[in-house]
């Protein structure tokens, strides 16, 4: 059985969580890695016993030919950084949301595929350990034929929460609902419909962005729905954050790390309608829960494992996390002309970016990165 020869690109939050992955997987080895500022690399250097240590990723990937790159970098430096990953022809996972629109997802694959490598997003969310137990029941049929499927945020302002949650969410309800068709988008700023004027920069890099509370219907095949909600709450409310498959025979709930099962289609609260379920997570037969490595991230990599083994795309794939990017530029663009969207749309351009030119007005001014302080400043604008 062949070891899969890692570089971790950008050793903070996500860096040491995807290294974690990797060094507890007994299939995946790091063989360096890389980051501007030393003392991240050495502190993560140490903690996984990596002595390869860079600053310079070219110069890495050059000297340890790795197979897989992992770049978990701020989202603003995703596209220019897979890029030139994939010059040298290796495997990538970025983290999530992919790109920041769909100019840059589509290059990216298209020099993935020009270069014959894959792709993924790291939403480790679609392949946790409670995420398998939803997907082993849905297989079994234990909620019989798919009818709708729900998905919340946890409360961040509209826009950033379908870039940064809303992502993770979507791809949840790929798996099960297949490409979707088209988009539909109900959404409000300060309470009234989006105006070009609400067009603002996203908090943490994640592009352009408008939108306070979004809510979004999603048409998938064989007339199942998905309704997703991206809503501003004033206090953040990290619970609300779960999926729901409806089916004609049963329930299932993926609430982060629990998977529930509810045997009836309706929940009514009679003492025989109501019993949920708890499934129990599903895990690699590999993995140590001693270990520091996260199950999700771990399972993303075992997931990465068996692709590369058996040639095919990781469940998380690049291609999956370009149709998220689909989705979430369709809710924009449905939220701003108040019409459906039909997937994939062929212009590839922002669709605020368009908006807002149409309207014959600059880009927006430049507002802070970390999410409170640009909340503070948006705040400011309307006028509260
Ligand atoms: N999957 C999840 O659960 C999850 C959770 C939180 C954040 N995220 C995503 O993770 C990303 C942010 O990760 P983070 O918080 O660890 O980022 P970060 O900005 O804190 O750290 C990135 C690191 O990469 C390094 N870096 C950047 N450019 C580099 C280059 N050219 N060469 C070498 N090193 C470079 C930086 O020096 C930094 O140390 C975002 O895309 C965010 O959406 C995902």
């Amino acid at each position: 059985m062949r070891t899969y020869r890692v570089n971790i690109l950008g050793c903070r939050g996500r860096g040491t969580a995807a290294a974690r992955a990797y060094h507890a997987h007994p299939r995946t080895e790091i063989v360096a890695l890389c980051d501007l500022v030393e003392e991240l690399l050495n502190t993560l250097g140490d903690e996984v016993d990596v002595s390869a240590r860079f600053t310079d990723l070219d110069e890495m990937i050059r000297q340890t030919e790795p197979d897989i790159v992992a770049i978990p970098t701020g989202t603003e430096f995703h596209y220019d950084l897979c890029m030139r990953v994939l010059e040298h022809g290796v495997n990538i996972e970025v983290e999530k949301p992919m790109c920041v629109d769909l100019i840059q997802a589509d290059a990216v694959i298209a020099r993935a595929q020009e270069k014959g490598v894959r792709t993924a997003v790291h939403h480790q969310g679609r392949v946790g350990a409670s995420m398998q137990a939803i997907a082993g029941a849905y297989k079994e049929g234990k909620i019989g034929e798919l009818r709708y499927i729900y998905g919340s945020g946890k409360g961040y302002y509209g826009g950033y929460g379908l870039m940064n949650i809303g992502t993770h969410m979507i791809n949840n309800m790929l798996r099960f609902g297949g490409p979707p068709r088209s988009v539909v988008t109900q959404a409000t700023t300060d309470g009234h419909p989006i105006t070009p004027d609400d067009i603002v920069p996203s908090p943490s890099g994640m592009g352009t962005i408008a939108c306070e509370h979004i809510t979004a219907s999603l048409q998938f095949d064989n007339n199942v729905t998905g309704t997703l909600l991206q809503h501003r709450f004033d206090n953040m409310d990290s619970s609300a954050y779960a999926m729901e498959l409806y089916g004609s025979e049963g329930r299932l709930m993926w609430r982060g790390d629990q998977a529930w099962w509810l045997p009836q289609p309706h929940f009514i609260p009679d003492g025989e309608h109501d019993r949920w379920e708890r499934l129990e997570s599903i895990y690699p037969e590999s993995y140590q829960p001693d270990s520091s490595a996260a199950e999700a991230d771990y399972w993303f990599v075992e997931e990465y494992v068996r692709a590369l083994d058996e040639g095919r795309e990781h469940e998380c794939s690049g291609l999956e996390g370009r149709r998220v990017l689909e989705v979430l530029m369709g809710v924009f663009e449905s939220a701003a002309h108040g019409t459906r969207v039909d997937l994939p749309q062929e212009n590839r351009e922002h669709p605020l970016h368009s908006w807002r030119k149409e309207a014959a007005l600059k880009p927006p001014s430049e507002m802070p990165r970390p999410y409170w302080d640009w909340l503070s400043t948006e705040f400011e604008r309307l006028g509260r």
